[in-house]
């Protein structure tokens, strides 16, 4: 549309339409929004830095560590839930959506934490948790209270099936059955994820309006956005049909894949809540909302809008389970592309609180390519903290184990701890984190492997980051610019970016051993070595990942 009506100014009125198009091209990284230029950097509250000595993160302690987050060069943050919560899925069970927990603060505390971020020119997303409340909220006491009271249908239940067991055949995420029975008022509630997580009703127009409610009051602080958490979960099938099985279970995959979750998740009313959402958000101005949708393609995009526009940026976890391998990364990212609709903004994750550590899945040397590859494709990056230092693999001794998904599924690698622990300051007691013992264990190697050794170290992964930042902030190519995949090689992916006249190359030795240039590479001018210093002419070595600087165009 808006190219048509250009077009046509054009062919009328030549003159000023040339103008209006030699401005656009000078003022277009200040037009477009800072969500697509920018990089959002996850906060696990828990564990970036303790200020009040309880072994647990806090607001205060995020506030005193922005600096650190500035020199790092990102420019949004997200939370993880800060909200009053018992703490039974550490915060993503939620008590009272508008306030803060004790442990990481209060009101107070957040408003001065957001006008310090903003003081530095740092945006600020909040977690929003719309599938489900704690059993906690007061809205649940009340929805368990009776079945004939106001808010009963504000959740889920539904009576037992002929023999009295549960509805049907829905499993939690955390294994076991998504129904629990509550012998008060004799009937079952659904949870998708742990008992003491009961889902929310979104059916019932009350609930939906005191969600609203919700988005309002953290708005109207002046967040800058949320990420929302299983958005592709809040609506279930009406009538409640049994899930499929799945044929291709295996007992270490974890329970919840015993079923497929087609009936339990991914219904096309969520989009009708999910633009009630972003129309909320665009009524507050540029306010950028992310949505986590685990699913396959063609269905992630579906969340980006139908028939009204909806979420800013359905995260993209492909980096988070992809082999490490080029052809299969090249089609990926190839495919991604092709499937994103008209106007649709990309964007890239690779790690997260729930997921296993770029350096513990990659290692280290390759831990480096990865932070090129994350911060140089097209679209918005999501880096998780502590990925800049490199933590790797940690174990955590049986008698530390926190997260309820390990403590119900033991032993089959699905605890998310290892990627939970401490953020490392610096060599001092507990790094720097806290004055006593954190609530997890830190690395092993965090009295080498922490923020202060990494900032004088000038080959260190925190220095990468930095760098990688820095240069994605100085070229638009980077940051706005198109994309085009190369062909590469059996292990060198390679791509273009590309934007105004400036073009930039990069070259990524998914390997451990030394690399031609593809055939066919442009020579260009060294930009930035993964290794630091300058790779012999025509190779990469191992590891090694490449941004040249190529002839304009
Ligand atoms: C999301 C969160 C995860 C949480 C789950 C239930 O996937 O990222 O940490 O356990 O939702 O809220
Ligand atoms: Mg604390």
């Amino acid at each position: 549309m808006r190219g048509a009506a250009r077009q046509s100014g054009r062919h009328r009125f030549p003159t000023s339409a040339f103008a209006a198009e030699m401005g656009n091209s000078m003022t277009e990284m200040s037009t477009v929004p800072w969500w697509e230029r920018g990089v959002v950097y996850q906060i696990y509250p828990r564990s970036f830095q303790d200020s009040d000595g309880d072994g647990v993160g806090d607001l205060k302690g995020i506030e005193q560590r922005l600096d650190y987050l500035v020199e790092l060069g990102i420019d949004a943050i997200w939370l993880s839930p800060v909200f009053p919560s018992p703490m039974a899925d550490f915060g993503y069970d939620v008590a009272n959506y508008t306030g803060i927990d004790p442990l990481f603060g209060n009101l107070a505390e957040f408003d001065q934490l957001l006008h310090a971020a903003h003081a530095r020119g740092l945006k600020l997303l909040l977690d929003f948790v719309p599938n489900h409340s704690s059993d906690q909220h007061p809205w649940f006491k009340e929805s368990r209270s009776s079945q004939d009271h106001a808010k009963r249908d504000w959740y889920i239940w539904r009576d037992a099936a002929p023999d009295g067991g549960p509805p049907n055949n829905w499993i939690s995420d955390f294994g076991g059955s998504s129904w629990e029975w509550d012998q008060a008022t004799g009937q079952y509630y659904l949870h998708a994820f742990l008992k003491e997580q009961p889902d929310l009703n979104w059916r019932n127009p009350e609930l939906r309006a005191a969600m609203m409610d919700v988005l309002r009051f953290w708005f109207d602080r002046g967040v800058d956005g949320f990420r929302i958490d299983v958005l592709w979960h809040i609506f279930k099938a009406e009538g409640f049909p049994d899930n499929p099985i799945n044929p291709d279970y295996r007992p270490d995959m974890g329970e919840k894949l015993r079923v497929l979750q087609l009936h339990s998740t991914n219904q096309q009313e969520v989009h009708d809540v999910a633009a009630d959402f972003r129309s909320l958000a665009d009524d507050y101005g540029e306010r950028l909302l992310v949505g986590e949708i685990v699913l396959p393609l063609e269905d992630l995009m579906t969340y980006y809008g139908r028939e009204r526009p909806g979420v800013h940026l359905p995260f993209n976890f492909q980096l988070v389970e992809a082999p490490w391998d080029v052809a299969v990364l090249r089609k990926m990212i190839v495919d991604y592309e092709a499937a994103l609709p008209p106007g649709g903004w990309p964007n890239w994750v690779i790690a997260s609180h729930d997921y296993p550590r770029i350096a513990a899945k990659l290692g280290e040397a390759q831990a480096r390519v990865a932070a090129m590859l994350l911060l140089t494709l097209r679209g918005t990056p999501t880096l998780y903290q502590g990925d800049e230092l490199g933590i790797g693999k940690v174990e955590v001794p049986p008698d530390r184990v926190r997260d309820p998904k390990e403590l119900r599924e033991p032993g089959i690698g699905l605890g998310r701890d290892p990627s939970r622990t401490p953020m490392a300051w610096d060599s001092s007691t507990n790094a720097g984190f806290s004055s006593i013992e954190p609530w997890l264990p830190l690395h092993e190697d965090w009295r080498t492997r922490n923020a202060a050794a990494q900032h004088r170290d000038p080959d260190s992964m925190l220095s990468l980051y930095r760098t990688l930042l820095k240069l994605r902030r100085a070229e638009s190519a980077l940051s706005i610019g198109s994309i085009q995949m190369d062909q590469g090689s059996e292990h060198v992916l390679a791509y273009r970016r590309h934007h105004n006249t400036s073009r930039i190359q990069v070259l990524l030795n998914l390997s451990g051993t030394e690399r031609r240039w593809p055939d066919r590479t442009e020579p260009g001018d060294l930009l930035l070595s993964t290794l630091g210093s300058p790779p012999p002419a025509g190779w990469l070595r191992p590891d090694e990942g490449l941004i040249l600087r190529l002839e304009e165009r």
